[in-house]
């Protein structure tokens, strides 16, 4: 069977990704100094070690703590879990110098880590650091789904198995007209939301930047919910994710979002399933049972001694009455959790935070936005929950970032989405066309280069300037939706920075930075501005160079998704050479640009961008409006 083979291929992918994950882990850790590894959570360092104990299997379990430090915003672990691959070194001259392991309970300020190799035999001393070298957890999940998908026979995900390899052809069925909930839909939207009804197993919606692609899943849940149907919405990333929920909230539905209320915007915690429990009439007796454990660790001993010096047969009674109240709290929260899960109409969770614990059975509709962005063994994870599947995605926006060269080459870097885009009828594909984010004059390149000139600017959006903004004065800049700086013959050449490994323009930083203050000087506010970069290392120098309360400053890659009213894009790329690497994926291009809704201004080289024909095209386009400015109107002024 030609899909046996598909998923062991993937089984391998993952593999391999892994491996690649783990490596690029352990190159940065020796590479970057501990307070910035420290400052994202991938480092904890000064643990003292609690303790060692033999686990099971033989295994040896180290457990590890650091205290609270006041004034710390994220507790030490957060950004690890258990299942983490970790790496343990001990203080130098201690033994057993470096050691792998694998996190198995990990608390706020306190870990248990089991380690891969036989344990030490000498008695562990000194301070640690522990190192994260790889999530295990998400690569687990995809493996599990993966094998249940290969083998399942005669179900659902099996038929969602044939189509996906396009053994089978998907079913429709007659839709009776639609009542709208939301009724400002356009046309296309709404063919998106009845080819979705009409659908039995699956359909796609294609949108490019701005369409209303979320909104249009939103409208797609809402009109099967109405059909007494249970759906479950998500997405690879949780800004991704709580997109979906805040479009959600407010609809009357019952919502829950899974996963770490910390990975969830401030704004939306009251839809997470934490907040929730925390609400539910029946939490009140986890409190009490939680009080009154507190109450019996502190209560002292008849003889005024605490629980720490009680002799050896009080204290283990004391423990085991603990341990078992600890138990009887979870148990009843959990049971909290899943009658939330239950009761719910919609359950949000990225990809990999889908958590069996809570969630039991199989859902009507699973909707799966940024599908372009997911791998397919990601998109597998909720797809075998599924009775059906809605994606939402754009083929033209970047694929998922996989760290191994050889995954990528073997086709990790193909989505579900991509796939389907080929194998399915298009009858069971919308293209969303009305985009509501751009000046059509920022829009037609894009349009034209990626989706053949099928875009069209909603009237809302199509002459709408930066100069129309409150406060905001016209100028040659902000009464022009797209600007390009040329900085051909300025002498701006681009240097590759070692430490970041990544490349940077001091001149045309500087350059962008002039343009942010004249923007900023004409009265646009600087949360209305973000400056974009493809290269890490420009960014960080940027970051350098301007700082304004409200400006983001970022690369392309982290501004997927979003939007400003301005938007100026450092290409960086100067050279003899005449080298455009990373430039030349044009997704990377489309997403930069389609970021802005008023107002783009791009600097860049066109000596060695216009080498590239598409590069070329966006220089002529330029010309074409009268846009096209020399970075000599600036340098010196
Ligand atoms: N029919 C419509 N009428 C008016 N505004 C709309 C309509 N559809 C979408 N919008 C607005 O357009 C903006 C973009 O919508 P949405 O976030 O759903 O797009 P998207 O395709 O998911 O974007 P992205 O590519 O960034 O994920 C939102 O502000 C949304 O409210
Ligand atoms: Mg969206």
């Amino acid at each position: 069977m030609a899909g046996k083979e598909h998923f062991e291929k993937l089984q391998a992918l993952i593999d391999l990704e892994r491996e690649a994950e783990k490596a690029e882990n352990l190159r940065e850790l020796r590479k970057f100094p501990v307070a910035q590894r420290e400052a994202r959570g991938k480092t904890v360092s000064a643990l003292i070690v609690d303790g060692v104990e033999g686990g099971m299997g033989g295994m040896t379990m180290i457990t590890l703590s650091r205290p609270p430090r006041s004034g710390e915003e994220l507790t030490p672990f957060h950004a690890m879990n258990a299942g983490d691959n970790v790496l343990l070194t001990f203080s130098p001259g201690n033994l057993p110098g470096s050691v792998e392991g694998t996190l198995y309970k990990v608390d706020d300020h306190r870990v248990t880590v089991a380690l891969n190799s036989a344990g030490p035999e000498e008695e562990i001393r000194g301070h640690c650091q522990i190192d994260l070298l790889g999530s295990d957890a998400t690569y687990q999940r995809m493996r599990k789904a993966l094998v249940t998908v290969a083998e399942s026979k005669r179900s659902r995900v099996s038929t969602l198995r044939e189509i996906f390899l396009g053994e089978q052809e998907p079913e429709r069925v007659k839709v009776p007209k639609v009542i709208w909930f939301n009724r400002n839909l356009n046309e296309y939207q709404q063919t998106a939301v009845k080819n979705s009804l009409a659908a039995q197993d699956v359909a796609l919606v294609h949108g490019p930047p701005g369409t209303g692609k979320t909104t249009v899943l939103v409208e797609i849940i809402r009109q099967h919910v109405a059909r007494g149907e249970r759906v479950l919405a998500t997405a690879p990333s949780n800004i991704a994710v709580d997109n979906i929920l805040e479009k959600l909230i407010g609809t009357g539905l019952r919502v829950t979002r899974l996963g770490h209320p910390a990975r969830t915007l401030e704004a939306l915690r009251h839809g997470n399933l934490a907040a929730q429990i925390e609400d539910d009439p029946a939490y009140e007796e986890v409190k009490e049972l939680d009080a009154y454990r507190e109450r019996l660790i502190h209560r002292k001993s008849r003889h005024g001694r605490g629980i720490q010096q009680l002799g050896y047969e009080e204290r283990q009674l004391r423990e085991r009455e603990v341990g078992k109240l600890w138990r009887q709290a979870r148990d009843l929260e959990a049971d909290i959790a899943r009658h939330i899960v239950a009761g719910a109409n919609v359950v949000l969770a990225t990809h990999a935070g889908m958590s069996k614990r809570y969630v039991k059975g199989e859902f009507d509709l699973v909707v799966l936005d940024e599908a372009s962005q997911a791998s397919e063994p990601l998109s597998w994870v909720p797809l075998t929950i599924a009775r059906k599947a809605i994606f939402a995605g754009d083929s033209n926006q970047l694929p998922p970032t996989i760290y191994s060269k050889e995954a990528a080459e073997g086709g990790l870097t193909v989505t579900l989405f991509d796939r389907l885009k080929e194998i399915l009828p298009a009858s069971a594909q919308t293209l969303l066309r009305v985009q509501y984010r751009m000046h059509e004059d920022i829009m037609r390149f894009p349009s034209q280069e990626f989706y053949e000139g099928k875009l069209i600017a909603d009237d809302s959006v199509a002459k709408h300037v930066a100069a129309e903004l409150p406060g905001v004065a016209p100028s040659d800049l902000t009464s022009r939706p797209v600007t390009f700086v040329d900085t051909a013959g300025a002498g701006f050449d681009e240097v590759w920075n070692d430490m970041l490994e990544s490349r940077e323009n001091k001149g045309e930083a500087e350059l962008a930075v002039k343009l942010l203050y004249e923007l900023l000087g004409s009265g646009l506010k600087p949360k209305d501005v973000a400056i974009l970069t493809p290269y890490t290392a420009q960014a960080k120098l940027l970051k350098t160079l301007a700082h304004e309360n409200g400006l983001e400053i970022g690369s392309v890659d982290g501004f997927q998704g979003r939007e400003k009213e301005a938007v100026i894009l450092s290409l960086v790329r100067s050279s003899e050479a005449g080298q455009i690497g990373f430039l030349s994926d044009m997704r990377r291009l489309n997403v930069a640009i389609t970021r802005a809704r008023r107002c783009l201004i791009v600097v860049g080289d066109s000596a060695t961008i216009g080498r590239h024909p598409v590069y070329a095209r966006f220089v002529a386009r330029a010309d074409e409006l009268d846009s096209h400015r020399s970075a000599y109107e600036w340098i010196g002024s």
